[in-house]
């Protein structure tokens, strides 16, 4: 997996002066969702994150607020600025993830393609380098 298959996705968004709405169907993403889960109240100065999945996709939505996600696939890494809640970042397999620059009030929203497995982990930040090292 490389970081050139992550990227920004936009979402529909319907403009209307008494608020926008914005909706994702299934055909707006490249996975079957299995699960939704958020951050919020992150205290300002903290990070989130700091690890990567061997099998888990995601999207990652700043429902409100602002914040940075680094993406590092062991060779190049790039930093998207999230800010806009009809904007996604599709997070593929294998990549290193680290979440901050959270401002006040910001909430994350993270659509999933499988339940919360720990197994399914590199928390260790070596050995995710030496696994993809590993990999052809
Ligand atoms: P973690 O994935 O490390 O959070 P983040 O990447 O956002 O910093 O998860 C933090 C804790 O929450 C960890 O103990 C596992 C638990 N957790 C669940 O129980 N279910 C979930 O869906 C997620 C994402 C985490």
């Amino acid at each position: 997996m490389s970081i050139k298959d992550c990227k920004i996705i936009e979402l529909p968004k319907v403009h209307d002066p008494r608020g926008n709405l914005t909706f994702i169907e299934a055909k707006h993403i490249s996975f079957d969702i299995q699960r939704v889960y958020y951050l919020y109240d992150v205290p300002g100065g903290s990070y989130r994150g700091a690890h990567a999945h061997k099998q888990l996709q995601q999207l990652i939505i700043a429902m409100s607020g602002s914040f940075d996600v680094v993406l590092d696939d062991g060779y190049e890494k790039e930093c998207f600025h999230l800010n806009r809640s009809y904007y996604g970042l599709y997070v593929c397999p294998m990549m290193w993830r680290y979440l901050d620059n959270f401002s006040s009030g910001a909430v994350t929203m993270v659509l999933a393609s499988t339940p919360y497995d720990e197994s399914d982990y590199y928390r260790d930040y070596d050995e995710f380098l030496r696994a993809v090292k590993a990999s052809p």
